[in-house]
This record gives C-alpha cells, sequence and structure tokens, in this order.
C-alpha cells in the first residue's frame, strides 16, 4: 500500500462504511486507484473449468453489485472478477445501516440483502466489458419472488452472453430463507433449471455454485452429490457466516448479519478442505474467506482451492491487495519448488481435517 492509498483509506474510515464503499468505487471509476495492469507469471497461470486466468486471485461477489467497474477492475491486479449478486428485478435490499467494520477483528458485518439496479441494468453493463479479462456474475433471486429458483436461471439468460462464467449464490444470510435453497432436493431443481439456461446459450459458460460455511457435515455431503450429479463446474467455498465466535469488537456478537474477513479464515478454509476431500478432488474449488495475505491465499491453495477470491481484507488494506497477494503467492511457491499454482492444490489437505 502506498501513502496516497493509506492517507485515502484513513480518510474512508472516517465515514460511514456503506458511502465509504459508494466512494471507493466511484474513484475507482474516475481512475483515481492505483491499478497495475495485469499480473502474471508462468508459475501462476492456472485453468479453472476451462477459463484461463493470469493468475488464480479472485474479487469475491458483492463489491461491484451493479458491474459499474468493470474496466478498472480488470485492470486491478486480479487473475478474475465476480459481480453481483444481481437479481432478475432491482431491489433495495435492507434498511441501513447494513454495513459494519469491525476494525479491530479485520473483519466486516454486512446485512445488504441483495440490494441491486436488476440484470437488465447489469447486462448493459457487462455488454460494454473489456474482452481481455475473466469476469463472471453472482447470481441471485428477488426477495419477493414467487419463483426464487427460476429466479437464478433468469438472470444467467438475461446476461449469459457477456459472461466468463456465473455463480448459484444460495449462501446469503440476508435474503430470508435463501439458503435453505442448499438442501438436497431443492438445489438439485435449482441446478437444473440454471444448466439449462446455460446450455440454451449461445456460448455455455461454466457454472459455479457458492456455499456457506455453517453447513453440517452431512449437509456438505449432500451439497457435494447434488454438485456431481449436476456437473457444477466449481464450488465457491464460502460464504459469508453467521457464527460469532472470539471476536474483540465490542457489541459485535448483536449485529445481524454475514460475518466475512479475518475470523472467516479458519472455518471457511476447514470447509474447503472437507469439500476437497467429499468430492475427491474432481471438481475444482474456489477459496474465499478471510484472506488478506498471500501466505493465507497459499494455505488455502494447499487445503485443496484451485483458485481462491477475496474481499473484506480490502477495506483495511487497499485495492493493492490483490497485485500483492498474487506477487506473493508466486515467490510462496517458488520458495516450496511448485512450477504451477496446480501443483500446490491440495497438498496440505489433511492439515485442515
Ligand atoms: C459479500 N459477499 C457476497 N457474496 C455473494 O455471493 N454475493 C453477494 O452479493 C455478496 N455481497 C457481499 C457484500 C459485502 C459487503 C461483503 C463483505 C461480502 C461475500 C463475499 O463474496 C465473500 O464470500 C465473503 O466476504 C468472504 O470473503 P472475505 O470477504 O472474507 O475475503
Amino acid at each position: 500500500m502506498n501513502l496516497a492509498e493509506r492517507i485515502g483509506l484513513t480518510a474512508l474510515h472516517r465515514i460511514d462504511p456503506e458511502t465509504a464503499h459508494g466512494l471507493a468505487l466511484k474513484a475507482l471509476k474516475a481512475g483515481l486507484a492505483p491499478v497495475p495492469g495485469p499480473i502474471t507469471s508462468p508459475r501462476l497461470r492456472t485453468e479453472i473449468a476451462g477459463l484461463h486466468l493470469p493468475n488464480p486471485v479472485g474479487l469475491a461477489a458483492g463489491f461491484d453489485k451493479n458491474a459499474e467497474a468493470l474496466a478498472p477492475l480488470a485492470r486491478a491486479g486480479f487473475g478474475f472478477v465476480e459481480v453481483g449478486a444481481v437479481t432478475p428485478r432491482p431491489q433495495p435490499g435492507n434498511p441501513r445501516p447494513r454495513l459494519f467494520r469491525l476494525t479491530r477483528d479485520r473483519a466486516v458485518i454486512n446485512r445488504f440483502g441483495f440490494n441491486n439496479e436488476g440484470m437488465e441494468a447489469a447486462r448493459d453493463r457487462l455488454a460494454r466489458r473489456p474482452r481481455d479479462a475473466v469476469i463472471g456474475l453472482n447470481l441471485g433471486a428477488n426477495k419477493d419472488s414467487a419463483d426464487r429458483m427460476g429466479d437464478f436461471a433468469k438472470v444467467l439468460a438475461c446476461c449469459g452472453t457477456y459472461l466468463d462464467f456465473a455463480t448459484v449464490n444460495v449462501s446469503s444470510p440476508n435474503t430470508e430463507k435463501l439458503r435453505d435453497l442448499q438442501g438436497k432436493a431443492a438445489l438439485l431443481q435449482l441446478l437444473h433449471g440454471v444448466m439449462a439456461a446455460r446450455d440454451g446459450l449461445i456460448r455455455p459458460v461454466p457454472v459455479f455454485l457458492k456455499i456457506a460455511p455453517d453447513l453440517t457435515e452431512a449437509e456438505l455431503a449432500d451439497v457435494a452429490e447434488v454438485a456431481r450429479v449436476t456437473q457444477v463446474d466449481a464450488i465457491i467455498a464460502t460464504n459469508t457466516t453467521l457464527t460469532r465466535k472470539g471476536l474483540k469488537t465490542k457489541g459485535a456478537a448483536a449485529i445481524q448479519g454475514g460475518l466475512s474477513g479475518a475470523p472467516l479464515f479458519e472455518l471457511s478454509t476447514r470447509v474447503l478442505a472437507r469439500l476437497s476431500r467429499l468430492t475427491d478432488g474432481k471438481i475444482p474449488l474456489i477459496g474465499v474467506g478471510g484472506i488478506a495475505s498471500a501466505e493465507e491465499a497459499y494455505a488455502k491453495i494447499c487445503a485443496g482451492a484451485s483458485a481462491v477470491q477475496l474481499y473484506s481484507a480490502m477495506v483495511y488494506q487497499g485495492l493493492s491487495l490483490a497485485a500483492d497477494v498474487a506477487r506473493g503467492l508466486d515467490r510462496l511457491l517458488a520458495r516450496d519448488g511448485f512450477e504451477t499454482v496446480a501443483q500446490a492444490v491440495g497438498c496440505q489437505r489433511e492439515e485442515w481435517l
């Protein structure tokens, strides 16, 4: 992080978190944030579900909900970018305040509830996307939808032409009963619908499934089984948690919403490793939750992830974190004698089980 970024972050932390996030996005769009361009090397270059990534460090969903900053994000050092969640119709989300910084814990709690401008606005922006980046969309369902399962397929059908991948997000804790769609029967039906929409695209894209970190062992086994049967292209582990173990920030336990950032690291990495064992390495996994350094990105890869994503740590370390993590990962892989990311995937899985 350079001095300008440090000063910018200090100023942003003096104001309400959601307003600060809006300003950060505006600065990014205006070209005021540092963007290093693609970070890559033969060691970092990797493939997941047929997608060729310059490096395995992605931006997690929720940072750019409306696909507003695709061009600068494509040059921010990430190997791939996921925008959204987007629902069929625009919706305001939950009342403010709905985003909370837990500075002492290097964490965030959010209960946005899929605030977004709807799939048509997202589609129009995605249509003007940069072509030389890997960009995916997080699919969501409207809170008041009569057919939530159908919503995911609807958004994919609308925006799919302009995507490299799409993620079925049934793991956000902020839309009531959404997580129930992770149950076996519901998930099977939902994914069949999404796969049918995908197959209807001129250029079918890989479909990823994003799961919660709070699933029981049996629920996780069901998810793995459904993912196998429906031939999901990758699983993203994990979304935010409802647990509040070990937080230092006063009153944090009483704030409703999904917790992300440092306190999520261990829980999400354990879920990742368990999922790796359950899927026998046959479905690629994307590790997300609490990554704030190259060491943590590397740990997720060694636990079984083929690629990783991050978001919350940027609240504390700025956008330059993406490039720092990617470059650091290259050094760590080299230190341990790996010629590629793929060689390291799962090499220490047992330690997380
Ligand atoms: C999120 N996340 C998220 N995930 C998702 O699938 N769809 C979404 O719309 C959002 N929205 C969102 C908003 C905010 C403010 C945060 C902090 C997070 C979850 C995110 O993609 C990621 O899975 C978790 O935050 C864990 O990673 P980090 O943040 O600990 O690196």
